[in-house]
């Protein structure tokens, strides 16, 4: 009898810590809902697209990354960074491809973009052109080399019907070992 008293107290003893940390776990996360991140990034190092992904995995969001519809022209970098430059001063955006996303399904929206010349990047500026955000909690980030200039303020001046919360710009992402805890204290400055 004594033994079955004993096994029933360790199940429930197990049961109980899974429980609570599966609470916990979830806790971490994130509180932020369904999460959506829509993100562009074009260099190698790929570095906005490094942020979406620790943004994924704090949050389990959806993650889509905003695409040209038709290539960039294949440029070496710094030539890239001069045609694209030109791009912005004659305000040609690129038509970008479908994301098959249902904005309304979402709680809570990422947008993350390079900075260009300051600004966001070509693709995400079309997104915002296009896109409602149909009241939706709106969190903006960008990454830059050093200069972010105003990429985050202009996600956030003209992200239609979005409900703007705290963006941020991270610096050199490629060579910045706190990275990691840099977003999730953003990530966490965010949820209610
Ligand atoms: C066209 C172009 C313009 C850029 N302009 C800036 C800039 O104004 N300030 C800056 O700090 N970095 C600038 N950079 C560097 C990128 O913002 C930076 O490397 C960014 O983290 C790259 O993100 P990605 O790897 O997701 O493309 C520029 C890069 C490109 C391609």
């Amino acid at each position: 009898m004594k033994k079955i008293i004993m096994r029933c107290v360790a199940v429930l003893g197990l049961l109980f810590c899974t429980g609570a940390l599966a609470f916990g776990q979830s806790a971490d996360q994130s509180n932020l809902g369904k999460v959506l991140v829509l993100y562009y990034s074009y260099s190698e190092n790929a570095n906005t697209e490094k942020v979406a992904e620790i943004i994924r995995g704090l949050t389990d969001a959806d993650i889509v990354k905003v695409e040209p519809a038709a290539s960039f022209p294949e440029m070496e970098y710094r030539q890239f960074t001069q045609w694209a430059k030109e791009q912005q001063r004659q305000g040609i955006y690129p038509s970008i491809r479908d994301l098959n996303v249902d904005i309304a399904s979402y709680d809570f929206i990422f947008v993350g973009t390079p900075v260009w010349w300051g600004l966001p990047s070509l693709p995400i500026t079309t997104l915002l052109r296009q896109t409602d955000f149909e009241g939706k909690p709106l969190a903006a980030f960008s990454t830059a080399q050093g200069g972010p200039g105003s990429a985050v303020s202009d996600i956030e001046k003209q992200a239609k019907n979005a409900l703007i919360r705290s963006g941020v710009n991270f610096n050199n992402v490629a060579g910045d070992r706190q990275i990691s805890e840099k977003v999730a204290t953003w990530v966490r400055s965010l949820q209610k």
